[in-house]
Formats: C-alpha cells, sequence, structure tokens
C-alpha cells in the first residue's frame, strides 16, 4: 500500500504550463503570469488542483528559460516577483498547489557563477562548473554536437550537455550543493508546494565510465536537495533517463526520502523511430508499456505519473491514434486509458481541448533551438523539404504554440503579435470552439477528473486487467473496498466488446451508449460501476 503523503498526492490534478504560450495579459505577444491568473478558474472549472510551471526565472531565453541566468528573480517577459506571489496567493485561495521547475543541471552561461568562473582558476566560482584543458571525451550535446566548448576568457573547455550557453554544474563542489539547497529553500519560503526537477539524473556525471548521469553519487545529491525536514513535504517528480525497476526504486521507493514519483519515457516512444522519425504502430503498445510500470508500481508501492504530453514532445494523439475525422474520439479515448489508471494525472496545456501536432511549410515558423539544430543537420542528408517533413513530425515547438482560446486572428492568446506562430489548426481547434462543441474534450476530461475525485477505486483502488494481451482493446477495473469501476477502451476498429459481469450504465463515455456491453466504434471508451 502506499504511504499516507503519496495517497494524498494522488489527488493531485496537475496541470502543465508552458508559460510564454498559455495566456497574454499584456499584449506583447508573450505569455506571462497575469495571464495564467485570468485562466486560474478555466483550470478549476476542469478539475485541476496544482499547476506546473515550466521555468520563468531569469533568462536570456536561448531554451526558453531552462537556460538561467538568476534563480531568485522572474524573467520580466512573464513577469515580476510580486506576480509571482499573487499568483502563489491565488492558487493557495482557490486550494491549488504550485509546482515550480527546478533546473540543478545547468545555468546559462550569462548566469553570475559561469560569469565568475571563466575569470579564473582560484576564485570562489572557479570550481561550479566542468573545466578542462583538453576535451577530455566524445560526449554529444541532447542538442547535437559536441558536448565540450573553448571559452575564450579562461582559456580552458567547459562542459554543455545542451545548448552552448547551458554549463553543467559541478555537483562534486559542496558549494553547489549547498547553492542549489538555499534556491530550494528559498522557493520553499514563498511558498511553493513541490517541484519538477529538470534532467535530474544528469548531475551526477560517471567522467570514469565515460556516462554523463546516473553517476555513483546521484541518490547523495538528491538527498541533500530534498531528504531534509525542510523539503519533507514537497510533492517532486524527477525528469529521468530511468528504464529498469531497480533505478526507479532507488530514485522514489518512499522510505528514501528522494523523490516522490519520476517522470519515465518509454511510452512516449509509440509511434516513432525516434524522436523526428515516425513508425507505424498501434494501441497495443502503448497499453503494454503502461501496464508494464502499472505493475511494478503496484507491486513496489511506487507511486507512478500518468502523462501522454508535454512541452518536449509533439502531442501522442498525433503520433498514435487519429488526429483527423476521429479527433474527439481518439483524445477522451487516451484521457480514460491513461488517466483512469493508478498514478498522479499531469495534464500539458492544449491537451484538454484534444490539440494536436501542427504542421508548417517553411523552418522560419518554428523558435526551438533543438529544432534548427536538428534541421541544419538533416539538411546535410536530404533535400530541405524531407529535413521539414521531420522538423513537422519531431519539433518540441508542437507542444509550444500559443494556447488556441478562440478562434480570432490571434486565438484569444494575446491583442499582439504571438511569439511564434500560432497552431496551425487553431481556427478549427480552440476552447470556445471545443466548448461550444456537442463533441467537447475539455468535458469529457471534466467528467474524468471529477470521476477520479469522486470515485475512491480510480485513485488507489487495485488494477486488474480482463482484457488478454492479444486482444485490441483494453478492458481494466479499478476496485477499492466495496466499489468496482470498469473501464473499456476499444483502440483502431469497431467492435462488439462483453464483459463477464452486469454493469451499470456508464457514468462516462465517448459516444452515446447505455450499457458498457456489446458494439463500440472504433476509438469508442466507457467507464461503469460494476456489479458483483
Ligand atoms: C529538459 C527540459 C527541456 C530542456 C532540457 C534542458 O529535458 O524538459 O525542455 O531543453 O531539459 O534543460
Ligand atoms: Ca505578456
Amino acid at each position: 500500500m502506499l504511504c499516507a503523503k503519496y495517497r494524498d498526492f494522488l489527488r493531485w490534478n496537475i496541470y502543465q504550463i508552458y508559460p510564454r504560450s498559455f495566456m497574454d495579459a499584456n499584449g506583447d505577444g508573450i505569455g506571462d503570469l497575469r495571464g495564467i491568473l485570468s485562466r486560474l478558474d478555466y483550470l478549476k472549472d476542469l478539475g485541476i488542483n496544482a499547476i506546473w510551471l515550466c521555468p520563468c526565472y531569469l533568462s536570456p531565453n536561448d531554451d526558453n528559460g531552462y537556460d538561467i541566468s538568476d534563480y531568485r528573480e522572474i524573467m520580466p517577459e512573464v513577469g515580476t516577483m510580486e506576480d509571482m506571489d499573487r499568483l502563489i496567493a491565488a492558487l493557495h485561495e482557490r486550494d491549488m498547489k504550485l509546482i515550480m521547475d527546478l533546473v540543478p543541471n545547468h545555468t546559462s552561461t550569462q548566469h553570475a557563477w559561469f560569469q565568475t568562473s571563466r575569470q579564473g582558476r582560484d576564485n570562489p566560482y572557479s570550481d561550479f562548473y566542468y573545466w578542462s584543458d583538453t576535451v577530455p571525451n566524445t560526449w554529444q550535446s541532447v542538442f547535437r554536437g559536441s558536448a565540450w566548448a573553448f571559452d575564450d576568457v579562461r582559456g580552458q573547455y567547459y562542459l554543455h550537455s545542451f545548448a552552448l550557453t547551458q554549463a553543467d554544474l559541478n555537483w562534486e563542489n559542496p558549494a553547489v550543493v549547498r547553492a542549489m539547497q538555499d534556491i530550494v529553500d528559498f522557493w520553499v519560503d514563498k511558498g511553493v508546494d513541490g517541484f519538477r526537477i529538470d534532467v535530474i539524473d544528469m548531475i551526477s556525471k560517471d567522467m570514469a565510465a565515460g556516462k554523463n548521469g546516473l553517476g555513483p553519487r546521484l541518490h547523495e545529491y538528491i538527498r541533500a536537495l530534498f531528504g531534509r525536514e525542510k523539503t519533507a513535504h514537497l510533492f517532486t517528480v524527477g525528469e529521468s533517463g530511468v528504464q529498469d525497476l531497480e533505478e526507479m526504486l532507488r530514485h522514489c521507493a518512499a522510505e528514501r526520502n528522494e523523490l516522490s514519483t519520476l517522470f519515465l519515457f518509454d511510452h512516449l516512444d509509440v509511434g516513432r523511430k525516434d524522436k523526428f522519425t515516425p513508425k507505424p504502430d498501434t494501441l497495443l503498445s502503448l497499453r503494454d508499456r503502461l501496464l508494464r510500470w502499472q505493475r511494478e508500481s503496484e507491486a513496489n508501492d511506487v507511486l507512478h505519473a500518468l502523462f501522454t504530453d508535454n512541452h518536449d514532445n509533439s502531442p501522442l494523439l498525433s503520433r498514435i491514434a487519429d488526429d483527423g475525422e476521429k479527433r474527439y474520439e481518439s483524445a477522451t479515448l487516451l484521457a480514460a486509458m491513461v488517466y483512469l489508471l493508478k498514478g498522479v494525472p499531469f495534464i500539458y496545456q492544449g491537451q484538454e481541448i484534444g490539440m494536436t501536432a501542427a504542421h508548417y511549410d517553411s523552418i522560419s515558423d518554428f523558435d526551438d533551438i533543438e529544432t534548427h539544430n536538428a534541421y541544419r543537420e538533416f539538411c546535410a542528408e536530404m533535400t530541405p523539404e524531407e529535413a521539414l517533413e521531420k522538423i513537422n513530425f519531431g519539433s518540441r515547438d508542437n507542444a509550444r504554440h500559443p494556447m488556441a482560446w478562440d478562434g480570432s486572428a490571434t486565438a484569444g492568446f494575446t491583442s499582439g503579435t504571438p511569439w511564434l506562430a500560432l497552431h496551425s489548426r487553431f481556427r478549427d481547434i480552440n476552447v470556445q470552439a471545443d466548448l461550444a462543441s456537442e463533441k467537447s474534450v475539455y468535458r469529457f476530461y471534466q467528467a474524468l477528473l471529477s470521476l477520479r475525485a469522486s470515485a475512491p477505486a480510480f485513485l488507489d483502488g487495485t488494477l486488474t486487467v480482463l482484457s488478454r494481451p492479444e486482444d485490441p482493446f483494453f478492458v481494466f477495473t479499478r476496485s477499492a473496498e466495496d466499489t468496482c469501476d470498469a473501464v473499456v477502451c476499444n483502440f483502431e476498429e469497431p467492435r462488439e466488446i462483453t464483459l463477464p459481469f452486469p454493469c451499470a450504465c456508464p457514468v462516462l463515455s465517448n459516444h452515446k451508449r447505455t450499457t458498457l456491453h456489446g458494439l463500440y466504434p472504433a476509438y469508442g471508451c466507457a467507464v461503469a460501476r460494476v456489479h458483483a
């Protein structure tokens, strides 16, 4: 059984906001904190009770805020510290939580630490980063090219696992650990309720084994951040490259006082060979990947993070289901398949209206640094048209277009000029149109989240899978002390599904039906109370 603290976290319905692209309040074309404030009631109505904000700290924005130049300041594009204080208060007034994004692996090269560090080898910040006279290994940056760059000022190479301007912090230096603890404490004192921790596994390197991450001191560092009295109440979710059970347990077994949960990514690889290359796939493979971690988490009393989308990936909907004619059915089916399992739900902005991947004819419609680096590389190997096709498929900008609030010229996002091209389908897919439609994805999510809140089985209840591995559909029950609820998720083709027990009339479905038994349309799903 999950510990009491984690059982409580199961009630958090978390919504991820990409601040630049959520809502612009002052007309400069960039989303901001006051914009978020103006939409809290929209989120509350959806059933959201916690938000995760992607980084809003001071930053030159080479990687949209993941390159931080001051962890204690708010970037002027999104607002001021007063706006942040107001947002925290407004959230708490509504009984909502705030999760901040902590980036401990690297800072911007504009950060005062780096600016001092590069001055020489004998100042207090000299050893805050990895410096070397020669290129010590062949590590590659996640954004392409060598992970080592020469700095003219210091006359040495520094490590950057991401962009040139994101220098990796040297956690071997105890002063770095202390500095990051102070930053966590600063935000805890402001009242934040939790952290999402960026590439947490990379903070400990294993230079000897040539591994940029999952190094020997990783767990010591995580405990230094979050295993303290001051941080014991926090909800923490780490972004991780973890793939095996043992390592997962080392991160989030409750008694270790490290992280509450982890984002595990293997299910996001359905429908793609790599980030920029599609692969034919079916919902079966999504189901199998989801179930693997459901079983592991259940057997080991670990809190699981349920998600399909984030700011680094194009929407799963477009990769694995029908984002055309059956868009509503596909979006709602995915929601039922994922968010009625056991774990803490994370919903990415736009998912609640069934937003899809976008499509553009020109590379100039893209902004993301990873996208531009990849495009340059692709162009050396293929025609620009082929390269653009790959970019349209895999670009992170697919998830970063301004939120489409309505079908007007600027999508209701801003009164000015949006910082990034509006989504290519915003005239059809937007909040206003969704709410006016009989097939509203928002209302389905709303009903689903209210079901989670009212039926105890969907929180802590036992998961039993009734369909067989080879069935092209997914049927499961969640049962608590004296209730049992069944979920039927049909996949790509219409078919008859019969269950071995009588059920009440469905409490949730994405098509009209009065019983769980019988014919399901493609992507049909339904949920009902089961009578023993
Ligand atoms: C994480 C973030 C991503 C960012 C990278 C570097 O993967 O989710 O957006 O670019 O870390 O901080
Ligand atoms: Ca703005």
